[in-house]
């Protein structure tokens, strides 16, 4: 698709440079939130704009979605209202997602499922209130502008919650390559026609080797935008309890949470509350969040919480320090590789606020297939957007089983929903309320929730390019009007 905007004009440029300047010292994400709920009665601004990066020594555009004041993404308060203008000012359309929120569905900010992409200098306005309290996160839901790093924390806050005068210290992880996403794509694709042609010449060969933990080799792994060898700095106050809000925010990666001489007790998992889960080091999958509260030890000390990839030596994070500790050096690579995220913390978990016991009225089976060799992902054998959607009724109580079929792992992510999860690999449980659940390789899962929202929503794997390679699917609610898919075939085919 060929389309020339209007580059953005060039004062823009000089004035963003300057605000980042103006609030460059500061670490927008982290700052205390009771400070930033000024403006609940007129909408809020956040921009899409173009941003630059230093990753080893070299420096890359990628994007960023910022308030006026620069202040990163959107921090709001349960029950007040979610009044916000997006603002596009890069050079591409795009569209947000408000992932893990329950809202109208006309509000989901999926392309041309709940409206149309944002052109370039356009704005769009979002308006509902917040009903849940969590760590969230916004993203853009268009092409591959998510591997550009167009994401942003959102972060409620409960005024009735017990933890609330916690210091917060937002991570939201995300992994980087300087090849730009499109050429990441169709690297994947070109291995698929390798693999075609290798099985046509050697029809018995055992070339469909055991596949990889990543699709994508990733230069390097970010917590707010930055990597571990120039990591963000938080002070923190020697006996001090501070709340982790991790965020998976990555396009292709799962990661092991390693909070090092610190114990850890999680107690929300996708923004609801779980009961208190110990230990030192916790995973976290694609679109997944976990907020884990940390005790700091009397005295001075130097605390970093590190993320580490799946499969990889390559690792990230940021640094909690008392103040004027001396900080040393990290390094972006572990001294070992570590394995794939399995199911144990997940069976772990349990819901504080477990759904009401009810009959299921409607089961919804959720086949993952395909295979690495191919790079071809569908559900129950259909490819985004030649899909068939799954049909529910307002005020069903809804069981989806996911059976994965292949052998690598998919971050299942439902819009609009939460659900609860009550059984892995065939062992019932009473486990956590969700949005994204990952399927490990070969795993089944059920999940269930009520069908209290009608609207058209999304069901797909969040690993970016499974889902660009057909492992999305909508569940449509009986007599909501259906979106017309065509406009993304069309979009596609320019
Ligand atoms: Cu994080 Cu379809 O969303
Ligand atoms: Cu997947």
């Amino acid at each position: 698709m060929k389309i020339h905007y209007t580059r953005v004009k060039k004062w823009f440029g000089f004035f963003c440079y300057f605000m980042l300047t103006l609030v460059g010292a500061v670490s927008a994400a982290n700052v205390p939130i009771a400070q930033r709920t000024d403006t609940q009665q007129k909408p809020t601004l956040l921009i899409v704009k173009p941003y630059q990066i230093t990753v080893d020594g070299k420096t890359a555009t990628v994007y960023r979605i910022e308030q006026p004041n620069g202040t990163w993404g959107f921090h709001g308060i349960k029950g007040q209202d979610f009044n916000v203008i997006v603002k596009n000012e890069i050079a591409e359309p795009t569209v947000i997602h408000w992932h893990g929120l329950l809202l109208p569905n006309s509000q989901d900010g999926v392309p041309y499922v709940t409206q149309l992409p944002i052109l370039p200098g356009q704005e769009y306005h979002y308006d509902f209130k917040l009903v849940q309290a969590g760590t969230y996160w916004m993203h853009s839901h268009y092409q591959f502008q998510l591997q550009q790093l167009l994401s942003a924390p959102l972060i409620i806050e409960d005024p009735n919650d017990a933890n609330k005068n916690e210091q917060n210290v937002v991570l939201l992880l995300t992994d980087f390559s300087f090849k730009k996403p499109d050429i990441i794509w169709k690297d994947l694709r070109k291995d698929e026609e390798k693999n075609k042609q290798n099985k046509m010449t050697h029809s018995m060969s055992k070339s469909m080797a055991a596949p990889d933990l990543n699709d994508v080799k990733y230069d390097a792994y970010l917590t707010n935008y930055r990597t571990l060898t120039n990591p963000e700095v938080v002070t923190v106050k020697p006996g001090a309890v501070v709340r982790l809000r991790l965020i998976d925010g990555a396009a292709g990666s799962n990661y092991f949470i390693h909070l090092g001489s610190l114990t850890g007790t999680a107690i929300a998992a996708d923004g609801e509350s779980i009961e208190p889960l110990k230990g030192s080091i916790f995973t976290l999958a694609m679109g997944q969040r976990l907020d884990v509260l940390v005790k700091i030890p009397e005295g001075p000390g130097v605390y970093p919480i590190l993320a580490q990839g799946e499969g990889t030596t390559m690792q990230t994070g940021l640094i909690l320090a008392t103040s004027g500790a001396k900080i040393p050096a990290f390094s972006n690579t572990a001294a070992t590789v570590v394995g794939a995220v399995t199911n144990a913390q997940e069976l772990e978990l349990k819901a504080l606020h477990p759904l009401a016991k009810k009959p299921i009225d409607r089961v919804l089976t959720v086949n993952l297939e395909g295979d690495m060799s191919q790079y071809k992902w569908t559900i129950n054998g259909q490819a985004w957007p030649n899909i068939t959607p799954f049909e529910i009724k307002q005020g069903q109580r809804v069981e989806i089983i996911f059976n994965n079929k292949t052998s690598m792992s998919h971050p299942m992510h439902l819009h609009g929903h939460v659900f609860e999860v009550i059984e892995i690999d065939g062992k019932p449980i009473q486990g956590a309320l969700r949005d994204t659940v990952l399927l490990t390789p070969n795993s089944t899962m059920k999940v269930i929730l009520d069908a209290d929202n009608s609207g058209n929503w999304l069901l797909h794997c969040h690993l970016l390019y499974h889902g660009a390679a057909g492992m999305m699917t909508l569940v449509d609610y009986e007599g909501y009007p259906k979106p017309d898919l065509n406009l993304i075939k069309k979009e596609d085919s320019m």
